[in-house]
């Protein structure tokens, strides 16, 4: 999704993908809500999706979101129209009206929810440097390890903490090489021992097996910017692992998740790019900064209405607002 520039391979791998994964889920899921419902409703909730709007200690908080969106929207309109510009420029009128949606599949992602991918078809000034530095880093030997020792290092930098001796011993940096199978979706875990801070793990694995924990890192620039997210996390366990076991939590799950993201915005900018050795120059005129700023865009403000549409819909489902026969309608809807 992220590589490939041809419309009918990607079309191919989306609905492959999608018809996959999607249709045998569906039952799973319907059975996930009844039982997650259930269980929340005993603890005196409405269902799910009350209990995590109860996380952010706001009786607004879904017109405070809504609000906020609204407020993004006109940034948003914008990229979008400038992306869907790009993209007809790319592969005609026959497969992009200028007046519509943007097929999903041409994003450089699986789910369209960052754009980051499709920068080399975007950037507004391509002779200026490359500001994706995926193949400076490959170029250059770099290894995962070498990508979670300069995020701790960035950490530290700032005067927090280092990681401790068994998050690097005990940590799954990369997919393994004799071919059992892992989740590769990249997490952090806190064992509330107060010293094992792996990352990334998945809890569900923690319950059955303390050593699989996972990241399939590879050497690119988006895994560079995840190593940092998944750092954000462990970073906040060492940071409250002294705490009485009950505070030992974020302040809320959206805050647990910008910690890296904060950091890994700084190491994005030509600058420090240029500090690391992955940019040879790190021009400071407007024609880079306008490029810096549109491929942060695509990063940054394409995510921002797709995590909320994430939400609107799992809280529709959960309350039973979208029922299970228009759990793809509605999707698409908010989509
Ligand atoms: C990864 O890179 C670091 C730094 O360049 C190097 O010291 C280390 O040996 C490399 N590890 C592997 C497994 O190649
Ligand atoms: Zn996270």
């Amino acid at each position: 999704m992220a590589t490939s520039r041809s419309y009918k391979k990607l079309l191919y791998a989306w609905e492959g993908w999608h018809n996959a994964a999607g249709n045998p889920l569906r039952a799973k899921y319907q059975e996930f809500v009844t039982l997650s419902n259930e269980a929340y409703q005993m603890d005196g909730f409405e269902d799910t999706g009350s209990y995590w709007r109860s996380w952010y200690d706001s009786t607004t908080f879904e017109d405070d979101l809504e609000h906020l969106y609204n407020q993004l929207e006109p940034l948003y309109l914008n990229l979008h129209a400038f992306v869907r510009r790009k993209l007809y420029d790319r592969y005609g009128p026959k497969y992009i009206n200028l007046k519509g949606p943007i097929p999903a599949h041409l994003l450089g992602n699986m789910w369209a929810q960052q754009w980051n991918n499709i920068y080399d078809l975007m950037v507004p000034y391509p002779d200026k440097p490359n500001l994706d530095v995926t193949s400076a880093m490959v170029n250059q030997g770099w290894n995962a390890t070498h990508m979670f020792r300069v995020s701790e290092e960035f950490f530290t930098s700032l005067g927090l903490l280092e990681m401790p001796p068994e998050f690097w011993e005990k940590s799954m940096l990369e997919k393994p090489a004799d071919g059992r199978e892992v989740v590769c979706h990249a997490s952090a875990w806190d064992f509330y021992n107060r010293k094992d801070f792996r990352s990334p793990h998945p809890a569900q694995a923690m319950l059955l097996s303390p050593r699989r924990i996972k990241q399939c890192t590879t050497v690119t620039m988006e895994q560079l910017f995840t190593v940092h997210h998944e750092m954000g996390h462990v970073q906040y366990y060492l940071q409250y692992k002294d705490q009485p076991v009950s505070f030992r939590g974020g302040a809320n799950p959206g805050f647990h998740e910008a910690i890296g993201d904060v950091l890994s915005l700084s190491v994005s900018t030509p600058s420090h790019l240029q500090k690391i050795g992955l940019l040879s120059s790190a021009v400071e005129d407007e024609e880079s900064n306008i490029n810096y700023l549109l491929k942060m865009a695509l990063e940054k403000i394409a995510f921002l209405p797709f995590g909320y549409l994430i939400d609107q819909w799992r809280w529709n489902v959960f309350s039973g607002r979208t029922p299970p026969s228009r759990y793809n309608y509605d999707w698409w809807y908010l989509r």
